[in-house]
């Protein structure tokens, strides 16, 4: 059973989904003039964290909150922040291609405590609570069981743009690439994560990241038994801008080879 944390976490997902599924029809349906497209989408995310923003806060008014569009605002209580992305996947979404969610955390005194990740297209409601296990719908969530690098799947994140991040990525598909069954980017971190905890990756890493992409997340992966840190060892995968996940088995080979590189 879901606290009551965690269901007002997932009505405000829900919510916020309706207005972006009806925005990304209308994106798919080339119904927005290519030009307009990215005003579009910004305004289709801001509303969406508006209205994520109203279910939480108006639920819980004393906590502080993280947003990827209106930033940080301290709360009442100083030991509890939601940190919320209204639209992680947005250049999948400005391109018309269905994987793109919702990605709501809550944060108890540093720690992530509860998280819920939606993906309101493909109808997978991603949660879980610390101490609890996680959820895909009715399913408990698992990570994979495969033990050979050989046979492992795992996504990351290429670096856009100017970024100076690029060169730090090309050594490390070097390094883990040929090691592997294959390397995926599909355009998601958050999404990345949920399918780490559902079994589907064996594991994921990125640099680069923000707290909102990752924060819920950070939990799937964990209750489902899985390992997650930062890149840099010792540093928290919500600060220290990289962070490495994957089954229990595969994480030391997999964030060694990182570590190196
Ligand atoms: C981005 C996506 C992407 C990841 C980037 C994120 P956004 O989030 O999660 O997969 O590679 O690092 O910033 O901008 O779509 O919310």
């Amino acid at each position: 059973m879901p606290s009551a944390n965690l269901n007002v976490m997932i009505k405000a997902a829900r919510k916020a989904a309706r207005g972006l599924v009806k925005d990304f029809r209308e994106v798919e349906n080339l119904q927005v003039s290519v030009k307009g497209a990215g005003d579009f989408v910004t305004r289709a995310d801001r509303e969406a964290e508006r209205v994520i923003k109203e279910e939480l806060r108006g639920a819980r008014p004393n906590y502080g909150w993280l947003g990827e569009e209106t930033g940080a605002e301290p709360g009442e209580d100083p030991t509890r922040r939601w940190i919320v992305d209204p639209l992680d996947g947005t250049t999948n979404f400005l391109h018309g291609m269905p994987h793109w969610g919702i990605s709501i955390a809550l944060e108890h005194k540093g720690e992530i405590v509860a998280g819920v990740i939606f993906d309101p297209v493909k109808d997978e409601l991603f949660w879980a609570e610390k101490g609890e296990g996680g959820w895909m719908n009715d399913t408990r969530l698992r990570v994979s069981g495969r033990r050979k690098m050989a046979e492992a799947v795992f996504a990351t994140g290429v670096p856009w743009g100017g970024s100076r991040e690029l060169p730090a990525l090309l050594r490390d598909l070097a390094r883990v690439s040929p090691q592997t069954a294959g390397i995926r980017r599909w355009g998601s971190a958050a999404l990345d994560l949920a399918y780490v905890a559902a079994g589907r990756f064996d594991g994921y890493w990125e640099r680069g990241v923000h707290a909102h992409d990752v924060a819920a997340g950070i939990i799937l992966v964990r209750e489902a038994g899985g390992f997650v840190e930062g890149l840099t060892p010792g540093e928290s995968p919500l600060e220290s801008g990289g962070i490495v996940c994957a089954n229990t088995q595969l994480f030391g080979t997999l964030a060694e080879t990182l570590r190196e590189a």
